[in-house]
């Protein structure tokens, strides 16, 4: 359903249940990211008008999961700590060249902010179905279902503001790049890693 080309190794399980606080301060910053790349669509794109009204709905949402996160970093005793890098982001966001008209570059970044909330969602999923804790895996199954709604609202708005063909066609080059930056990951004690 999330048309994703390699799925996680289910090995990257055991490495979270061995660092639960640091997969907790790296999914809050996760839940920040998302949040804050709304708001930068926002700024970016005003003329967008449902665009908009979907990105306010969505800074709210991601907000709150943070807010469930951070809860549960604090019922852990623990204080919340400095965001790092997300290399997977990083190397994912080098596929499409710059520039391009306004169309092509709202395009590009709803394509990935479609395949972060996709893969974000299968790693939920593998959580929910993996973890020994049964209330952490209930809290990532509730999670998992709002990264589904996200994923494909992205990938929605994509095809209606970009010619749907070309969007198509883009949309399985970047899950074909993905596949390729997964196969060097899952090893570290990260959302994405
Ligand atoms: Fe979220
Ligand atoms: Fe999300």
């Amino acid at each position: 359903m999330l048309g994703l080309k390699l799925p996680t190794d289910p090995r990257w399980v055991n490495i979270v249940e061995k660092n639960i606080d640091e997969i907790l301060t790296d999914h809050a910053y996760c839940e920040q990211k998302a949040a804050s790349t709304a708001v930068s669509l926002i700024v970016s794109f005003p003329e967008y008008t449902e665009l908009v009204q979907e990105m306010v709905a969505l800074v709210r949402e991601e907000m709150g999961h943070f807010k469930m996160v951070h809860d549960r970093i604090i019922a852990r005793g623990n204080v919340l700590g400095r965001d790092r890098k997300d290399e997977y982001v990083i190397a994912l966001i080098k596929f499409f060249p710059k520039g391009g008209s306004r169309t092509t570059q709202l395009v590009h970044r709803l394509l990935y902010a479609a395949l972060i909330e996709a893969r974000s969602c299968e790693r939920f999923r593998l959580l929910s179905e993996e973890l020994k804790d049964k209330e952490l895996a209930e809290f990532y199954h509730k999670l998992m279902v709002s990264e589904a709604g996200h994923y494909t609202m992205f990938l929605k708005f994509a095809r209606k503001y970009g010619d749907e063909t070309e969007v198509n066609q883009k949309w399985s080059d970047l899950l074909s790049f993905e596949a390729e930056i997964m196969k060097d990951l899952s090893k570290k004690e990260s959302i994405h890693g």
